[in-house]
């Protein structure tokens, strides 16, 4: 029912709709408890993404053995169970590999209802965009690898990446919306794009009301810049127009490459009371950024 090109598959089998997707990361924090659930939270993502409910998960993890003894990828397995515990899916098991690049995570089966589908195609006119986590995990993770901030300074940040979609899937779902895609390598601009791109229509950002994590801005003015923001800034710029008074700077904050995302919701107006109830209740922050307009898959950013 749903091919490549969305955040994960959906397969109808009988009366059961089945969402498939994978997701494998290198790490970006030292602990390996908290890369296992990093690593988790960010593989079921792709479900809540799809309006779905993960069900079961296969670990994929490659690293070299004479590196790394038993005790780190135990810790890195219960940061992991302990995570996909949380989200409603069991550890079924999995496979390793010798690998010299350490990299580790999961296959993720789930379910979804035929009328909660999410698609990054779903967006319609009129549409309002919410984003339910600050951007600037790839910018403050280089900046620890590069000594420019000490690790401490990183917890908030690793909050974030651990936190799970799934409040906001719900949320979402229950408020109406049919558009949704979480926001991941592409950076906010990227996956902007592939919603406006697969929806048929244009979405308009307000930078101001975009949410950063602190100390974002003064690190990329410092020159701490991902590559992959860079990337993703080029491959956007042809189809993004961005208002004269944003910067390079601006621009690429927008395009920081985030592990464990948050949620990019296409909102339809009506049921924007509903998702703050539910958000209020379930102390979820979000912030509405822009909406959907009519077009032809472009950006503007105002
Ligand atoms: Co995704
Ligand atoms: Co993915």
């Amino acid at each position: 029912m749903v091919g490549p090109g969305d955040d994960a598959g959906v397969f109808r089998h009988k009366d059961t709709l089945m969402v498939e997707t994978v997701d494998v990361i290198t790490p970006i924090v030292d602990d390996p408890y908290e890369f296992g659930a990093i690593c988790a939270a960010n593989s079921v993502s792709d479900v809540f993404a799809m309006g779905g409910t993960p069900l079961t998960a296969l670990a994929i993890l490659g690293y070299a053995s004479c590196d790394f003894g038993p005790a780190v990828i135990r810790r890195l397995l219960k940061g992991a169970t302990e995570k996909l515990r949380e989200a409603g899916a069991c550890l079924m098991g999995g496979h390793s590999i010798e690998d010299e690049q350490f990299k580790f995570g999961f296959a993720v089966s789930g379910v979804v209802d035929k009328n909660s589908i999410l698609k990054a195609g779903g967006a319609r006119p009129g549409d309002t965009l919410v984003l339910t986590k600050k951007l600037g995990t790839g910018i403050l993770t280089s900046a620890v690898k590069l000594k420019k901030m000490k690790e401490p300074a990183l917890k908030p940040v690793i909050a974030s990446m651990m936190s799970l979609n799934k409040i906001a899937s719900r949320a979402a779902v229950a408020s109406g919306a049919r558009g949704a895609t979480d926001v991941t390598g592409f950076g906010l601009l990227g996956h902007a794009l592939n919603m406006a791109a697969s929806s048929n229509a244009d979405l308009v950002l307000q930078y101001d009301t975009v949410p950063f994590m602190k100390q974002v801005r003064e690190f990329i003015t410092a020159g701490v810049i991902p590559k992959g923001a860079k990337n993703n800034l080029a491959f956007v710029q042809k189809r993004t127009k961005f208002s004269k008074s944003l910067g390079d700077e601006d621009r690429l904050a927008l395009a920081d490459p985030q592990t464990s995302g948050g949620l990019l919701i296409a909102l339809p107006p009506k049921g924007l009371k509903k998702f703050d109830s539910i958000a209020g209740r379930e102390k979820m922050p979000y912030w509405i950024i822009g909406e959907v307009v009519k077009g032809r898959g472009r950006i503007r950013v105002e």
